[in-house]
Formats: C-alpha cells, structure tokens, sequence
C-alpha cells in the first residue's frame, strides 16, 4: 500500500474518450445531484439476442477477510444482515434494509429512493476515471486491489461507483430512451435496484479498451486479471458470462461489488453468483 502508484488517468486521456464519456452524461443528468461520471452511458450494449457464452471458476480466499468486514460493516452501520423478507410491494418487489452490504439487489429487491450510504470517501485520483466515490470501509481493500493489479502490470481505473438513486434513475432512462425499455433491462438496474447505490460496487476499466466499458474489457489483459484476483480483495463480479438468465443482466466484466475477503472467497467457492449465494 505503501508504493508509488501508477497513474491510471494520465494527462494523455484521448480527448475523445471524454467526450464519449461527458456527452451521454450531459444528456442524462438533468437533475443529476453531481455523483460523477456514470458508466452505463458509455457501454456497448450487447446486441439483440446475443448469448453469452458459458465461464466461472473458483478459487482460494485472500488474506485478511475477516476484519476488513468488520471494519466496514460497523463503519457503515448496524443494521442486522438480511435477506429480504415481509411482503414484497404491488409490483411483487421487496426493500431490503438500507446500509446492510449483503442484501441481495436484483430485479425483484431494491433499495428505498432516500437510502444512502453514511460516509463516502473519494478515490485517489491516480486510480479514478473521473470523481469516485465508495463507502470508507471499502477503500483500504479496493486500493489494495488496484496496487496489486498496477505491481502485476495492469493499470486499472475506476471509471463508476457510487451511484444515487436519482442518477440511476437518469441512467435507466436514458437506456430506455436510447435503446428501448427490452434492452435497457438487460443492461441498466431500474432505480433502486442498482448495487451501485449501496457504495460498495465500483466499475473498473483500462486504458486498453478507452476507459469504457465494454465485453471486449473481459478478454484483456485487465479484465482477466480482475476476473482471477478481485475475490482475493473481497470484490466478485456480480454479472457473470453465460449467466444472463440468472442474474437478469447481460455479462458485466467490468462490474463489482465488494462483499469483504472472507465472504468473497465462499462466494467463489459455492460457483454461485453473488445474488444465488445471498438468497441461497
Ligand atoms: N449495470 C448494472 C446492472 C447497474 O445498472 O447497476
Ligand atoms: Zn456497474
């Protein structure tokens, strides 16, 4: 932690890159409340119908699982870990407690539109694509990823994280209006159902694909890089490949939410996807 970082948004950013990424926010955030660059607005979205192929492994834990759970769970609150439970709404969809980082959120559970995390902190800017926000307790773990990722050769940036629950709202719209409410469902959480909005889940990118988030990000260096070790930092990747039909969402190589080492390695281990693993 200690080591010089590399830095991951250099002065020599392609201007068109940014362009690519200021646009569709300039569109979108009409009532943004400035929670920074949004990621799904520079995606490729998956074609009509296109099907992810199979993947997943597994393997070992990292170290220090426990405590930096702890830390974090106690930093942001005490609310009791949970699934959902009561009666979902009209819409047949449940709200899980606010400030608890191991609810399920999916298609059928959210987030209440005020919940919000007690103490965000900002991204080092060596490491962030554009202002970068994550719940304290995440930190020490996300930059211990990122130096391990830069020590292996990988320059790695956070490109989105925390996400209120009106700028989801503007991304979803956005993808409904820009490619239809089908397609924006595989791609986009509705509002309140995003694991952005908890604080915990960030989107990495590189340089190698332009800092957008793409499929393509999978097949990099980078991407495979994150895909080995993210657990190791507590991170799982909650869209996998070929499991669209299990999580809702088209495969997200880019997309991760910090569950803490220890639950992140039995995450891994169970061959579940995070949202199977917490509702199991
Ligand atoms: N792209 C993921 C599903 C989100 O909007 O949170
Ligand atoms: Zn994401």
């Amino acid at each position: 932690m200690a080591r010089a970082v590399r830095k991951a948004t250099p002065g020599t950013k392609p201007l068109l890159v940014v362009a690519v990424l200021l646009l569709p926010l300039a569109l979108v955030a009409c009532g943004d409340n400035g929670d920074g660059v949004d990621d799904e607005l520079v995606r490729r979205s998956p074609a009509p119908g296109e099907t992810p192929a199979a993947t997943s492994d597994a393997t070992p834990s990292g170290p220090d699982g426990a405590s930096a759970r702890a830390d974090a769970t106690n930093a942001a609150s005490t609310a009791t870990p949970a699934p959902p439970t009561a009666t979902p709404n009209a819409d047949g969809v449940y709200i899980v407690a606010c400030h608890d980082f191991y609810v399920p959120l999916d298609k059928v559970h959210r987030l209440d539109d005020d919940c919000a995390p007690d103490a965000l902190v900002s991204l080092p800017d060596e490491y962030a694509y554009g202002p970068q926000e994550v719940v304290e307790g995440v930190l020490p773990d996300l930059l211990a990823l990122l130096e391990a990722a830069s020590e292996a050769g990988h320059l790695l940036a956070v490109v989105s994280s925390y996400r209120s629950y009106e700028t989801q709202r503007n991304t979803f719209e956005y993808h409904v209006n820009e490619y239809g409410l089908d397609q924006a469902l595989r791609v986009s959480a509705r509002p309140g159902h995003s694991e952005h909005q908890l604080g915990t889940t960030v989107d990495f990118s590189s340089t190698t694909v332009g800092y957008e988030l793409v499929e393509a990000f999978g097949s990099t260096p980078e991407g495979r890089w994150l895909a080995e070790h993210a657990h190791e930092y507590g991170f799982i990747l909650s869209y996998p490949e070929g499991k669209e039909v299990v999580t809702g969402y088209a495969y997200e190589p880019w997309h991760f939410r910090w569950v803490g080492r220890e639950l992140a390695a039995e995450v891994r281990a169970s061959g579940l996807t995070l949202g199977q693993f917490l509702l199991r």
